[in-house]
């Protein structure tokens, strides 16, 4: 009989007889097999630990190197136009239909010559905000009262381009 075979009668006789689970686990744990693997683990922990102690340096360099990847990810993520946006900014505006897509739909308040109503002055607009920014004002409806807007991507190049004439 194999050490380990008669390791486990004993335990497992024993655990019949005194019905100490304890006991019985006490024998499992000294099973010549968890012994020899005993050894194993110190020496992997050890390794580890050379590693962690050693390759620090290297560490850190992996980590910021994946901080810096994961950051130019996420910056390349907010910097890419939504399908929308980069429509219009594909297109090339007609100042003249927008023009009169202003004078129907924005005229009211923002002036006939978009000096500013209601809404503030749109002149010179394009000098202070962005063409996305623009964009997401008229179809955002992030600013009550101004209306969400729903232009197609033409009629929304034609509408920023006249704005640019501002
Ligand atoms: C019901 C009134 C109303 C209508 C109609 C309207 N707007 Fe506005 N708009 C506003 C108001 C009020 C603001 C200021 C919003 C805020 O920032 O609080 C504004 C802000 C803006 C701004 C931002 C200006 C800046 O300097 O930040 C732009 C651009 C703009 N509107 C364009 C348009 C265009 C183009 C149309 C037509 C498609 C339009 N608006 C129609 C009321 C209106």
């Amino acid at each position: 009989m194999s050490p380990s075979l008669s390791d486990t009668t004993q335990s497992r006789s024993g655990q019949s007889s005194t019905g100490s689970w304890v006991e019985f686990e006490q024998k499992q744990l000294q099973s010549p097999s968890q012994q020899r693997l005993q050894p194993f683990l110190k020496s992997l922990q050890q390794l580890l630990t050379s590693i962690w102690a050693q390759k620090t340096r290297w560490g850190l360099a992996l980590l910021s190197l994946g901080l810096g990847i994961f950051t130019w990810a996420w910056l390349g993520a907010g910097a890419r136009l939504d399908p929308y946006t980069a429509a219009v900014l594909s297109l090339e505006g007609q100042v003249s239909h927008g023009a009169s897509l202003f004078a129907l739909n924005c005229a009211a308040c923002h002036g006939e010559e978009a000096d500013g109503r209601v809404g503030p002055s749109l002149r010179g607009v394009s000098s202070r905000r962005s063409d996305r920014f623009i964009i997401q004002q008229v179809t955002g409806g992030k600013t009550p009262p101004m209306p969400q807007f729903q232009p197609d991507p033409q009629e929304m190049a034609d509408l920023l381009s006249y704005l640019k004439t501002l």
